[in-house]
């Protein structure tokens, strides 16, 4: 095998071997399919470095499941630690532990900056396993954990201003698609993206106009 598919195996194994049995959302089929987002976004952005944007897409979450609000430090720290293992460029690691960190940094308002046009293609395909029906299957699946209700039609959504107020909701599942689910389209970076992005938030337009109307007894 060629060694940069070889070392994509390999990274994937790893990554697959810490994360199984995660439960919060980040377990190692988000990553499974993040990587496959990144593939299909990276196709269309022929600038793009695949090995670098693969390797980026395994590596993203692998700091999150020790310490999941907590040290932003680790997961580029772990996944340096791996790739020094491997006899890659210490350019190319430096690239994957900046996305990374760049990935992980949740300031107040959210809002982001990616510096390489790898680290927008990794972002773009996060937030894409974020939306959709997959999106909509993990929202609640959170709201499970954390026992929310489904719905209260007397709570309304808010936008928050900052990352800890925004984790500190306990909001209705159904106000995290107002909060952060339906503004995801408009931040996409790649073309490739927006596009998969609109046909999933449509699906969850459509969900939200069921879901109401069934709440409603029709
Ligand atoms: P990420 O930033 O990688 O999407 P998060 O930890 O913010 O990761 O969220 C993981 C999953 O849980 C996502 O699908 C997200 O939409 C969902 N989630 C996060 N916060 C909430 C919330 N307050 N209510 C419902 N779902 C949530
Ligand atoms: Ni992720």
């Amino acid at each position: 095998m060629h060694s940069q598919k070889l070392l994509i195996q390999k990274t994937a194994d790893h990554v697959k071997s810490l994360l199984s049995g995660e439960g919060s959302g980040h377990d190692w089929w988000h990553i499974y399919r993040v990587w496959k987002n990144a593939q299909s976004i990276a196709i269309e952005e022929p600038t793009a470095n695949v090995h670098i944007v693969e390797l980026a897409a395994l590596l993203h979450d692998i700091g999150d499941h020790k310490f999941h609000n907590g040290d932003e430090t680790v997961g580029p720290r772990m996944a340096r630690e791996w790739l020094e293992r491997h006899n890659i460029l210490e350019a190319d690691i430096q690239h994957i532990c900046t996305i990374i960190q760049e990935l992980c940094f949740k300031g107040a308002g959210t809002s982001s900056a990616m510096s390489s046009i790898e680290g927008r293609i990794v972002q773009d395909a996060d937030r894409l396993d974020a939306i959709g029906a997959i999106g909509i299957a993990r929202t609640f699946a959170y709201g499970g954990h954390k026992d929310r209700l489904l719905y209260d039609p007397e709570v309304k959504p808010v936008l928050h201003t900052s990352f800890e107020d925004y984790k500190a909701s306990t909001a209705p599942t159904i106000n995290h698609f107002y909060e952060k689910l339906l503004l995801l389209k408009d931040r996409m970076h790649t073309k490739a993206a927006r596009r998969i992005a609109e046909q999933r938030h449509q699906y969850m337009e459509t969900f939200l106009q069921q879901f109401y109307k069934e709440w409603e007894g029709n």
